[in-house]
């Protein structure tokens, strides 16, 4: 059985979890269960990254240790999760002994392979981005993400003699030209590198909020050096040697474009000075940006409504925020998910903003895409359908006809469809699911099977509709889980459509037929724009 093992980064718990990780996470999930859909055996990791300089601020900030403020924070992530509806199969936190047990065994390894040593180091490090910047890469004096001061540290280090992998980094970016994607982010990474690798500081003695070095009790790792082993540590590096193995390299590696060289340069660096293969697939998307000036004053305005009554200064923050442009960093997942459904957030985060490129997200957008696709075509096509199986046929559906006409569309589009989920392009795959929707509406408007007599020409009209039913709410289930069980549902099915494999149950003409159709509620209730 082919193996699927797809990853988002760690998230900081330094804040609460927003939109551009619920952007990360749910794409990963769609895809965890679009692999499980058609047979794979999935692995999906998530998790949090909790040491380093960053999480110790915020937990002295607010008066915690660091321990006890990851441990505040996690839960957040954990319910942010919980109710996107994310079916991860493991969740990792950094501070957990088996990730200490595992970066220990892996770093041992390259220090054992001799690729580790001993010298100080001064630089200007920016606490956010956990990174040290060159005093060219500076903006007006300030890091050139977060605009933030930078400080001058210097330190006796341990260094990770990256300079040594140049060439066979650049090995490996022509050997495998699929490993990075898209080709621009694997272009990145190589001019990167050819630009000439410097070795990189990897150990701390400055705090102590981080995995003890094994050989050096003075140091602890830097976090980023503790924090990409996570994806091994899940997989039992250093623990279970037959499962890791099992797992790795075949990885798939979901990351924003921001940490394009700790995954694309430094990461199979680290690995080959383990011993260990890189990773196979290292996947780059590109930025949630906020657009409508809209979405800044409803939702951080809905945000502040919800804060607890002991927040009242947060609340006061978040209300004279309105009248400035919000930052996505600022809106929580739950605002929305709130505001609009589980799945039809999830539908928006996949659907708008194709992976690999940056996108605008914002209210209006939100609203239309809603109204559009949800409300007008999926929406209307069970409701319509329910009803004139109501009417006509006494609420039980018929079959459909195996020479339908919409038999092709739709093996045209499962197809594509799959294709689109295999070259991790959700928004194609449900741009062509959305095809056979529309197919389906136009088919019934054309027959107008409510005006006419009941009998074989009606019966075979809705029959294949709820034949297109049934395969949406297959290709859907892996975007709208609790959206595609319940028209499973209503169109008198048993199971889920998660219980089904892939292609062989969307070929056309699986809908029995004979069984009762439910009505029920509009699953999409058109929103006011
Ligand atoms: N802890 C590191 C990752 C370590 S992985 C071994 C980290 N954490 S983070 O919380 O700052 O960011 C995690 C991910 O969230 C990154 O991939 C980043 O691109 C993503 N996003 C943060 N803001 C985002 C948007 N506005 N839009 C889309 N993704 C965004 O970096």
């Amino acid at each position: 059985m082919p193996r699927f093992y797809v990853t988002t980064p760690i998230y900081y718990v330094n804040d609460a979890p927003h939109v551009g990780h619920a952007y990360t996470t749910v794409n990963a999930d769609a895809l965890a269960r679009w692999h499980r859909l058609v047979g794979d055996e999935v692995f999906f990791l998530t998790g949090t990254d909790e040491h380093g300089a960053k999480v110790a601020e915020a937990a002295a900030e607010h008066g915690m240790s660091p321990q006890e403020w990851a441990d505040t924070v996690v839960q957040r992530f954990l319910g942010a999760w919980r109710d996107l509806d994310i079916a991860n199969d493991d969740f990792i936190r950094t501070t957990e002994p088996r990730h200490h047990h595992a970066v220990q065994a892996f770093l041992q390894r390259i220090y054992d392979n001799g690729y580790i040593r001993l010298d100080t180091y001064t630089g200007l490090y920016c606490v956010s981005c956990e990174d040290y910047y060159t005093p060219e890469q500076l903006v007006d004096g300030k890091c050139p993400i977060h605009g933030r001061p930078v400080v001058e540290m210097e330190e006796e280090n341990y260094f990770f003699e990256l300079s040594r992998f140049e060439d066979r980094l650049l090995r490996w970016y022509e050997e495998n030209p699929d490993a990075i994607r898209p080709a621009t982010k694997r272009n990145e990474a190589l001019s990167f590198v050819k630009g000439g690798l410097k070795d990189i500081s990897i150990t701390r003695t400055s705090m102590h909020w981080g995995v003890p070095v094994p050989w050096d009790e003075r140091h602890v790792f830097y976090v980023w050096y503790d924090a990409l082993i996570n994806y091994l540590t899940a997989v039992g590096y250093g623990a279970d040697e037959e499962r890791w193995r099992l797992w790795w390299p075949a990885v798939h590696h979901l990351i924003g474009k921001e940490i394009v060289r700790f995954h694309c340069v430094w990461w199979p660096a680290m690995c080959m000075a383990a011993g260990v293969d890189p990773p196979a697939h290292v996947f780059v998307h590109g930025w949630l940006l906020v657009g409508g000036q809209k979405l800044s004053k409803t939702l951080v305005r809905q945000q502040a409504d919800s804060a607890d009554a002991d927040d009242a200064d947060d609340a006061a923050d978040a209300t004279d925020a309105a009248d400035r442009p919000v930052r996505l960093t600022e809106i929580a997942p739950q605002a929305l998910t709130e505001d609009f459904g589980v799945d039809a957030t999830r539908y928006h985060l996949l659907r708008d903003v194709p992976f690999g490129t940056d996108g605008d997200f914002s209210y209006e957008g939100l609203v239309s895409r809603y109204n559009a696709d949800l409300a007008n075509n999926l929406g209307n096509l069970v409701a319509r359908v329910a009803t004139v199986v109501g009417s006509k046929c006494g609420g039980i559906g018929p079959a459909p006809d195996p020479e339908s006409a919409l038999a092709e569309v739709a093996g045209d589009v499962v197809s594509s469809a799959a294709d689109a989920w295999a070259r991790i392009a959700p928004h194609e795959a449900l741009e062509q699911t959305w095809r056979l929707i529309g197919a389906a509406n136009a088919a019934l408007e054309a027959a107008e099977p409510w005006k006419a007599e009941p009998g074989p020409a009606v019966d075979a009209v809705l029959g294949d509709a709820l034949e297109v039913l049934r395969l949406v709410s297959l290709l859907v289930s892996p975007a709208m889980p609790a959206t595609s069980t319940e028209i499973w549902r209503r169109i008198g099915l048993d199971g889920g459509p998660q219980d089904r494999r892939l292609p062989a149950d969307a070929a056309w003409g699986g809908y029995p037929g004979g069984v009762p159709v439910e009505k029920g509620e509009p699953l999409f209730p058109r929103r006011k724009a």
